[in-house]
């Protein structure tokens, strides 16, 4: 045990302080491995007016504020090149953020294809049940160009400036209500993508599987039960092999155990990148508790189940999450998907939420917005679990100093609540106190 704990932390350690690059995608291999800095490009709807979204919250046009959701996510996964790399790939990863402005020669380091898979830190909230080995995924977050310089422009990425700002707030008697950063600018955004490990044909005659998620009918309110992958009531198998999949092909399909009988869904469904970097998959290797990363090797994929935005248009910031399934366009979640969403995007079902009290859920309680790849296996409190959560709610509570120990509520908390006292709320972002140093 002693032995691979300490091979992790080398493997950690060169995480740290190597950089990591990922090559092209497996069926978009005309993408540059180092494509510069894309934003959004015109016509998509991003930034929207505010108060046009703020007037759809308050009137319940749900399809208005989906249709503006799935037009940011089109802009956001237009190609870049002939090859189709994503607008969102080129942005910027927490180590070209969370660090003093670039000069001269390093701006020549940015800008790279540098995607570094990191263990999702969100289930690992402080005295949470630590999530069953194996179940886990992989994910890493980024963040667009005005994000990065306003975090840069006010030293957000330096503990001591947060420090001093804190400390200002406490000497000076500043209301707890107005501990808080001076908000982002509305072009702001940023997204966590999350992963799974797809082996290939050729490493391993056995399929894997992706769970789906089907939400479990009559959960009690709040709910006590936690819902993480591995116990999902559907699995298909991946087909890796690019090859066309005959409509009602079975086999196993492997996610922590062998769920025989599976239907086989081909890999051309998901966003994937092939594994060709021996470092990528090294790196993988340490991480022990992300499915299949252990056994990952060279040759396999990795594939996109889940992928978080949230942008600054609104004072709240407008929160949109994707998820795959085997039939995307089922309403709700599958609705109002614009044509400007092309190609393997489609697969993708979303939710979006613009505020945290409206509109209401059926039963007339404040709404629920989560992605279950990425929510459903938090460990439920008081207030409910992650399938009744609510992406802004729990943003809410992100502070300096970091102090992880959120809650699942729904609903607005109070600014001036005790639990903000002789902290700073960081403008929802929990990637400030993540990253800062
Ligand atoms: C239970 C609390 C919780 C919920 C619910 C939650 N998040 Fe997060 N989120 C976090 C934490 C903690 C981090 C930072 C650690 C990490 O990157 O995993 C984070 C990181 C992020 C980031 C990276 C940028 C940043 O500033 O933090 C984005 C984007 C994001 N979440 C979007 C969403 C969206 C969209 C939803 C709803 C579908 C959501 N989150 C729901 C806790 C939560």
């Amino acid at each position: 045990m002693k032995n691979r704990l300490s091979i992790a932390s080398a493997v950690a350690a060169t995480l740290l302080l190597g950089s990591v690059i990922l090559t092209p995608l497996a069926h978009t291999s005309a993408a540059a491995p180092d494509a510069p800095y894309h934003p959004i490009p015109p016509g998509f709807d991003f930034p929207a007016d505010q108060q046009t979204l703020l007037n759809m919250r308050d009137h319940q046009d749900v399809a208005g504020m989906r249709k503006h959701a799935w037009m940011v996510f089109a802009g956001m996964t237009q190609p870049v090149d002939a090859g189709g790399e994503p607008v969102w790939e080129t942005w910027y990863a927490p180590e070209d953020v969370f660090t003093a402005p670039a000069t001269g020669a390093q701006l020549q380091g940015l800008h790279r294809r540098r995607l570094r898979f990191e263990v999702l830190h969100q289930l690992q909230r402080r005295g949470a049940r630590p999530q069953a080995l194996g179940a886990n995924l992989a994910s890493f977050t980024l963040f667009n160009g005005d994000t990065r310089d306003w975090v840069q422009k006010n030293a957000l990425y330096s503990t001591s400036a947060l420090d001093t700002l804190n400390n200002g707030f406490t000497s000076s008697g500043t209301p707890v209500a107005q501990r808080e950063i001076k908000e982002f600018p509305n072009k702001a955004m940023s997204l966590k993508a999350v992963w799974l490990v797809v082996k290939s044909p050729q490493n391993s005659p056995q399929m894997t599987g992706v769970p789906v998620w089907d939400p479990p009918q009559n959960v009690p309110v709040p709910d006590t039960a936690s819902h993480p992958m591995q116990t999902w009531s559907r699995f298909v198998a991946v087909d890796a092999s690019g090859n066309p999949v005959p409509p009602g092909t079975k086999a196993t399909a492997n996610f922590v155990v062998a769920h025989p009988n599976s239907p086989v869904v081909s890999i051309n469904r998901f966003y994937s990148i092939k594994l060709t970097d021996p470092a990528v998959v090294q790196a993988l290797h340490g991480m022990i508790t992300i499915v299949n990363a252990r056994s990952a090797a060279v040759g396999d994929y990795v594939v996109l189940l889940g992928l978080h935005y949230t942008t600054k248009e609104i004072p709240q910031w407008v929160w949109s999450t994707f998820w795959w399934h085997d039939r995307p366009n089922d309403p709700p979640f599958g609705a109002d998907r614009p044509s400007a969403v092309k190609g393997v995007w489609q697969n993708y079902r979303m939710t979006t939420t613009y505020g945290m009290d409206t509109p209401k859920e059926k039963d007339g309680s404040p709404p629920i917005a989560f992605n279950p790849y990425i929510e459903a296996g938090l460990t439920p409190d008081r207030f409910g679990s992650g399938i009744q959560a609510n992406c802004m709610s729990c943003h809410q509570q992100a502070v300096h100093p970091s102090d992880l120990s959120f809650t699942l509520r729904r609903g607005t908390i109070d600014p001036a609540d005790p639990t903000f006292q002789k902290k700073t709320k960081t403008d929802f972002a929990w990637s400030i106190p993540q990253n800062e140093q």
